[in-house]
């Protein structure tokens, strides 16, 4: 059992530290928000995340788990701290390290103990575990020997814990072998390969594999684009894709694109860090422009449907970026309503967890439905921006009898082309064919 500090309580900090004090060590994560660690020592998690409450909650009464905002009652006595806090895009699109730096400033002032390991989970441009060394170095207050080990995340929301404790592999960047190996105790209950690596190289495979990620999706988009023009159908070549073991089925869902905290963010990162040692990534911009502009060919269709979109009652099922999670950062149903809006239609939207998100990023220049019955009510058109199970579930006999005449524009490919046709339904989706029925 080590005993372990967590800085920052956002989604990668809090799942580390629960996790860590779920496998026996004793964990205190840290946050500069009071109110955020008030409802963590109640047991109330400010994000959501299948299974983390009930995890809080046990390792709360176990006595493995604290929260705190003040750092003295944490960092001198701990072996390992983790710096788990926002690494923001700036304007530019490179990250922002301004909680990186606070972090690693307030590690210098209250480290105490020696050989300390400094574990950085942040996704960090390459080079930046040897700012923290230096950081931490500049705020010291006597010669205290510690290391900075980089040990990126690969957690995904929504799958979070699951991630946690049945991950492909754990990266762990150092040089100092004592560093890595202790770094490496600490995750043996879990039971996951380990890949020891330099620190540049670890930082590096987070934004590599996130960026490689992204470019399956937006690979699969456009092979979705071309497909419609071709007569193809993007569910079957995508199968027949993957087939092939050495592409995989994985990450070959054809859609509005790729939202959420970090496929953007670290693309975008990935390009400017490239720009910083004079290597344009024009493959990534291309990545990064393809998934820009996949919201809008669905658009598009409700635009070449009606003609106008002026004063259209317009549907739009589901907002978060993904499902199984209410977290809306770079959604594509945001582009879908932004543009909607412009174009005059009248916008309300379902989603069962993510209305509150999204109340702050429209406010009340849509309408937010209790339930998809009310929402599809009278309405002229209807758009899937996520597949929620009870979105994908839903009976088209639904749509038949809550819509004026129904038109889908189905953002998720959540039907099947034979369902639509037999349910006489307008109904567009990605890379396949479109059915159409009704009068324009
Ligand atoms: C991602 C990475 O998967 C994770 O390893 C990393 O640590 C953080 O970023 P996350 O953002 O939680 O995780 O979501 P993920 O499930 O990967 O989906 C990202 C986006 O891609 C979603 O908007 C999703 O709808 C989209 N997506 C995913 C597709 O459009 N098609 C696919 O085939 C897969």
């Amino acid at each position: 059992m080590s005993r372990v500090t967590v800085m920052g309580t956002g989604y990668v900090g809090l799942i580390t530290g629960v996790c860590l004090a779920e496998i026996g060590h004793s964990v205190t994560c840290i946050d500069i928000a009071p109110e955020k660690i008030e409802q963590l020592r109640r047991g109330i998690s400010p994000i959501f995340e299948p299974g983390l409450t009930d995890l809080i909650e046990e390792n709360l009464r176990s006595g493995n788990l604290w929260f705190t905002n003040k750092p003295e009652e944490a960092i001198p006595q701990s072996e390992f701290i983790f710096i788990a806090v926002g690494t923001p895009q700036r304007e530019d699109g490179s990250a922002d390290l301004t909680y990186i730096q606070q972090a690693a400033k307030t590690i210098g002032a209250h480290l105490s103990i020696l050989n300390t390991v400094i574990v950085t989970k942040s996704t960090v441009p390459v080079g930046t575990n040897g700012k923290i060394e230096e950081w931490i170095k500049d705020s010291l207050h006597a010669t205290i020997p510690f290391d900075v080990v980089s040990n990126p995340e690969f957690l995904r929301e929504g799958s979070a814990i699951q991630d946690t404790f049945q991950a492909d592999r754990i990266v762990i960047g150092s040089e100092n072998e004592e560093s890595a190996q202790r770094v490496a105790a600490l995750y043996e209950p879990m039971n996951i390969p380990i890949f020891n690596t330099n620190r540049e190289s670890a930082e590096l495979i987070k934004y590599a594999s996130n960026a490689f990620l992204a470019t399956k999706i937006s690979f699969i988009n456009e092979i979705a684009n071309l497909s419609e023009k071709l007569g193809a159908d993007i569910s079957d070549v995508a199968y027949g894709m993957g087939l092939d073991h050495r592409i995989g089925t994985a990450f070959l869902k054809a859609g509005l694109g790729y939202g959420g905290s970090c496929f953007p963010k670290d693309t975008n990162a990935l390009v400017q860090i490239a720009g910083g040692v004079d290597h344009r990534f024009e493959l990534l911009e291309s990545v990064i422009k393809v998934n820009q502009q996949q919201p809008l060919k669905l658009l598009n269709k409700a635009v070449q449907h009606f003609g106008s979109l002026q004063g259209k009652e317009t549907a739009i099922l589901g907002l978060a970026f993904k499902p199984n999670t209410d977290d809306m950062r770079e959604a594509a149903s945001i582009t879908l309503i932004e543009h909607l809006l412009a174009a005059g239609a009248k916008v309300r939207a379902y989603d069962p967890i993510a209305a509150g998100h999204a109340q702050k990023i429209f406010g009340d220049r849509i309408e937010y439905s209790g339930s998809i019955e009310e929402c599809l009510h009278q309405a002229d058109m209807a758009f899937i921006a996520t597949e929620w199970e009870e979105i994908k579930l839903l009976p088209l006999s639904i749509y038949q009898k809550q819509m004026k005449h129904p038109v889908i524009f189905d953002g998720r490919n959540c039907y099947s082309l034979a369902e639509a046709e037999r349910h006489q339904i307008d109904y567009y989706s990605i890379g396949r064919k479109t059915s159409t029925f009704i009068r324009k």
